[in-house]
């Protein structure tokens, strides 16, 4: 290997793949021509050490624990900006100035209500239906009611379909938990911020005033923050996957909330409080389920530790650690799933099995542990992380379609059977 080149020797040749430069992180091996030029392909289950594009949007340094989203520090985020302004800056690339932040906000405001005819659609759910189901089956839906393909060339119809989903999207998470609740539907409030507007869609109760809790909106802003974008993780990419194939940005996202959906990706802060429960009502004995996680006969896994990146801390788990804090001693509740999270927390830091695999708390750990103080039902919070990731998807969509990324679509190894012939089915 040189400086800017990799040399593969196979079956007596010599091969050079250039090297793929970053501002920071890792450079990668070009190797666009391999197969053509070797009849190889390369072979990386679950994409572990494969770059899928190249991208200025979000950077992530595992080893530090390090989040920037489009350079600034995700500390500095959580604690100065806000959703709003952090939708801004994953689209387009720097925080607004005044102007751009009000005519954003505005824009998002214009379509602050969903065709009424949708909720014809949600009706015909089951109550029982799980919320992300029920999303991700409304968000494709919503492609009907818009139906035109976004022109990527158009900056003005790129604005446009991101600033609609982001405005109809918080209308269907809203709705997505009323339906559970057997509560009826309601559109948005202009005067509201894009936070508040969806906290009092999702939670207004049809015979109350609603009450504004700024402690409630902040810890929503924050997680919903944390949340936003995280690169190439599995919701992403597949958001990413299904429009490279020029798929609309809704029925591209509708495909990243069933990817988010899994217990390994954002179902697990559901995955996390169902833990917590569990272990309380099996008594409480935090060292018996470390131990079960850790038995290789046993399918269990200590749900919200490891992540696929982070291998040192999970730098939004560190913020979302303090906020859960801060918000539980402010609402003035004891949570025995919060005690049971810290000796867990404990546990698993101190056990050789956990240290030697690098499994540290990631940000699911803790953020069920608010949206239960907040009152948030536990099916519910998957549909929060999407609301969060939302901005992120669009900005990895925009990205893809205006680099003009090509259509995703990875080779394999196959190892099944050769040739054969039909057998009739009696002869079988
Ligand atoms: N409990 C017990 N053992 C674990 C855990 C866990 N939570 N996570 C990983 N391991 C072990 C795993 O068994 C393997 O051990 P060995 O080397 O002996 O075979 C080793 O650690 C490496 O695990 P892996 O599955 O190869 O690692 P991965 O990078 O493919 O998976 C992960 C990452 C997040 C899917 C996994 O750590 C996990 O399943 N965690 C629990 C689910 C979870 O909390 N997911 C949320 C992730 S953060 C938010 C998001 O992405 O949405």
């Amino acid at each position: 290997m040189s400086d800017n080149k990799v040399i593969l020797n196979y079956d007596g040749k010599s091969f050079e793949y250039p090297i793929v430069d970053s501002t920071i992180g890792d450079r990668g091996i070009d190797i666009s021509k391999l197969r053509d030029q070797t009849g190889l392909i390369t072979l990386d289950l679950g994409y572990k050490n494969t770059g899928a594009t190249i991208s200025e949007i979000t950077y992530l340094d595992g080893d530090k624990g390090e989040l920037l989203y489009r350079g600034y520090p995700i500390e500095q985020i959580a604690e100065k900006s806000n959703f709003t302004e952090v939708m801004y800056l994953l689209l387009h690339g720097e925080l607004p100035k005044a102007e751009q932040f009000n005519s954003f906000e505005n824009n998002i405001k214009k379509y602050n209500f969903v065709a009424d005819e949708l909720k014809k659609l949600i009706d015909v759910f089951p109550r029982s239906a799980h919320p992300m189901g029920v999303l991700s089956s409304l968000t494709s839906a919503l492609t009907a009611f818009n139906p035109k393909a976004v022109d990527v060339k158009s900056k003005e119809e790129l604005d446009y379909a991101s600033e609609l989903m982001i405005a109809k999207f918080s209308h269907l998470c809203a709705w997505t938990y009323r339906k559970t609740q057997g509560l009826p539907i309601n559109h948005g409030d202009n005067s509201l911020n894009y936070v508040e507007n969806f906290y009092k869609m999702a939670f207004k109760l049809p015979n109350q005033e609603f009450v504004m809790d700024p402690v409630v909106v902040a810890a929503l802003d924050k997680l919903l923050i944390l949340h936003a974008d995280h690169e190439q993780n599995c919701s992403t990419s597949t958001v990413r996957m299904v429009g490279s194939a020029h798929t609309g940005l809704f029925a591209s996202i509708s495909s990243g909330v069933s990817a988010l959906w899994g217990p390994l990706h954002g179902g697990a802060n559901q995955a996390v409080i169902e833990m917590l429960e569990l272990i309380e009502k099996d008594g409480g004995d935090v060292n018996k389920w470390v131990e079960k996680a850790k038995d290789k006969n046993d399918s269990f896994r200590l749900m919200g530790f490891g992540h696929r990146v982070y291998k040192n801390f999970d730098p939004r788990a560190k913020i979302i650690k303090k906020a859960a804090d801060d918000i539980l001693g402010k609402l003035g509740i004891q949570d025995k799933a919060l005690d049971i999270a810290m000796q867990l927390e404990k546990v698993a830091l101190e056990d050789e099995y956990f240290i030697e695999r690098k499994l540290y708390p990631n940000v699911d750990f803790y953020s069920g542990i608010i949206y239960r103080a907040l009152g948030i039902p536990t099916e519910m919070f998957t549909v929060m992380f999407a609301l969060g990731r939302l901005p992120g998807w669009i900005a990895q969509w925009r990205e893809m379609r205006l680099k003009g990324d090509p259509i995703g679509r990875p080779r394999q190894i196959y190892q099944g059977a050769t040739e054969r012939d039909y057998l009739d089915i009696k002869s079988r």
